[in-house]
């Protein structure tokens, strides 16, 4: 390790900012032991505001059908292979049920840009779970929305959007989305967010087509300056029915979204981080891989059994896992193996 990584290391812990260029040296200048030194840091930074807990969340995906065409993504409308399903209120409140029996005090509701949700469907759905569930929080992830529809969801009582911003720099947002969708719009739906009230959350994949130490640089930027109150970040893993389907998840990414998650611990201590589905997916210890670089939420899914295998993002999208009682149990275990402890509060921003 060389003496200006250590430097601009020491610089981060204290300043929790860096040029553009130092985090490209950051990036560009990786080794099993710079990895080691950061994912330290982060883990000291995270147990000075959460202790060794990890927040659990309960995702529920629900719907496939999306009206964007994002180049990456398995759910992606030009995909007509993808199966399509969209769960109806009552199926919503029973998986939040069965999560709540199990535990869950986070219910995210995850979906495609289906037209079919609209703002009185939404209001209407989460005000029931806010009333069967009050000590619950609602987290939407429903895509591009307009402000009044933001506004109008967290008065019904949703009080936290993810919205990955999926790169901070608008050349490779036009690479990896169709010509009608706009960095500016993306944006525009994150600072709204914010403004509402939200806590927010943004996010990128790592190692997506077109992605550079440049435009990685500049996603740390980004969370340097708009402080989200969540960051997901995951690997890119090619689906094959899209038009980036060639190529291969790879353990670089891996390694590289380990290291992202470190930074980005140490650039903005108190941020929720996920250690995230697509991480566990290249990896049978993903989730621990997360953790320990500084990682501390997991978001099991809850979603019906029988419609889990068609929310394809990704090819070989893990969709069993850690919903059932039994599972939990295990995730809990797995992570008392590492020294962490799941907790299953609300577990908002320290
Ligand atoms: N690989 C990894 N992540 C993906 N996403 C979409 N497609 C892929 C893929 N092929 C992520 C995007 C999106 C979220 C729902 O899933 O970042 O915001």
């Amino acid at each position: 390790m060389t003496e200006k990584f250590r430097s601009l290391t020491e610089t981060l812990i204290l300043h929790h900012s860096l040029s553009s260029e130092d985090y490209e040296y950051l990036l560009a200048n990786r080794s099993e032991e710079s990895a080691a030194l950061l994912a330290k840091e982060a883990v000291r930074v995270r147990k000075e505001m959460y202790g060794n807990t990890v927040y659990i969340r309960g995702l529920i995906e629900i719907s496939n059908i999306c009206r964007n065409d994002c180049l990456y993504c398995g759910i992606r409308k030009s995909n007509l292979k993808c199966k399509r399903y969209r769960l109806m209120p009552e199926e919503i409140l029973a998986c939040a049920e069965e999560g709540y029996a199990l535990g869950f005090r986070t219910f995210v509701l995850q979906g495609g840009e289906d037209a079919f949700y609209t703002d009185d469907i939404l209001c209407d759905l989460i005000g029931r779970i806010r009333e069967r569930y009050p000590e619950c929080a609602v987290t939407l992830s429903l895509g591009e929305r307009s402000t009044e529809s933001f506004l109008r969801l967290y008065e019904a009582g949703a009080e936290r959007y993810l919205l990955r911003h999926e790169t901070a720099d608008e050349g490779h947002y036009g690479q990896l989305h169709p010509p009608e969708m706009s960095f500016r719009n993306r944006m525009k739906c994150l600072y709204a967010l914010k403004e509402i009230g939200y806590q927010t959350g943004c996010g990128f994949m790592v190692g997506s087509p077109f992605q550079t130490y440049k435009t990685l640089a500049e996603d740390l930027k980004f969370i340097e300056t708009f402080r989200p109150d969540m960051c997901g970040i995951g690997p890119f893993i090619p689906h094959k029915d899209t038009p980036f389907g060639k190529g291969k998840g790879t353990s670089e990414k891996v390694e590289l979204t380990c290291y992202l998650l470190s930074i980005i611990r140490l650039i903005h201590p108190p941020v929720l981080l996920p250690a995230t589905t697509a991480l566990s997916t290249l990896h049978p210890q993903g989730r621990e891989k997360g953790i320990l670089a500084g990682a501390n939420v997991v978001m099991p899914n809850l979603s019906p059994q029988s419609v889990r295998a068609k929310y394809e993002l990704y090819d070989h999208k893990l969709f069993s896992g850690e919903e059932s009682a039994e599972e939990i149990e295990n995730l809990r275990q797995r992570m008392k193996r590492i020294g962490y402890e799941i907790v299953t509060d609300r577990g908002d921003r320290a």
